[in-house]
């Protein structure tokens, strides 16, 4: 597998790149993943949001959270005051990985490996260019290192408003400001006291990205 960059249309957009991705073949992911999951949204959002990849139920609808962390997600921006219909809304990965199921269980989800992630980017940079956002929000580790590497620590520099220029370790033409915080399942999976701080602590840094647009 070469990565996505051979899958590329020569004109860059969206509905063109949305074509091109759904036969991607630039990694192994593609052959047990129902569907390519690529970005929703406007070309003239002004925020991209960055998730890590795919769940079970984005995996079947086509578009991308969709599931339980998309609708804590949805209630994260109204309470931020951000509008969804003004947000372009992608993955780092664009195919669910999943262990395998054992017969009637729900398929459980797989970190992407490095690999997976450097494979997928070509998209993930095509969708920035066309799409043109002020601001980047990276949500979780995996989206803020395809584009920010992989020393990148979203624990400590979460909520800060990032200078791509200086920060990003891809080339980004033209070149948005970013801001990282925790991933919507990061939030699902904490439990109570832990899970209404760490809920309240992504809508601050949402705020942050609505007050930087
Ligand atoms: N988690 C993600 O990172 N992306 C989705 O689209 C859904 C869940
Ligand atoms: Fe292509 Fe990305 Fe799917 Fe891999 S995960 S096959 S690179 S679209």
């Amino acid at each position: 597998y070469e990565g996505a960059e051979h899958y590329l249309p020569d004109e860059l957009e969206l509905p063109r790149l949305r074509t091109a991705a759904a036969t991607c073949q630039g990694c192994d992911l593609y052959r047990n993943a129902t569907q390519t999951v690529f970005g929703a949204g406007g070309e003239q959002a002004r925020m991209v949001m960055v998730g890590e990849q795919p769940g079970d139920r984005e995996d079947l609808s086509g578009e991308p959270f969709v599931g339980p962390a998309g609708a804590l997600l949805d209630k994260a921006l109204v309470e931020a005051g951000i509008d969804r219909e003004e947000v372009y809304v992608t993955n780092a990965v664009k195919h669910f990985r999943f262990v395998p199921p054992e017969r009637g269980k729900r398929r459980l989800h797989q970190k992407p490996t490095r690999a997976q992630i450097a494979a997928c980017r070509p998209w993930l940079l095509a969708e920035l260019e066309v799409v043109r956002p002020d601001l980047v929000v990276f949500l979780g580790a995996t989206a803020a290192q395809s584009v920010l590497g992989t020393s990148f620590k979203v624990s400590v520099r979460r909520g800060e408003l990032l200078d791509l220029a200086e920060e990003a370790e891809v080339s980004l033409d033209p070149v948005p400001r970013g801001l990282a915080t925790v991933h919507p399942s990061s939030i699902l999976r904490a439990r109570d006291e832990a899970r209404a701080d760490a809920y309240r602590e992504l809508v601050e840094d949402l705020c942050v990205a609505a007050k930087a647009l």
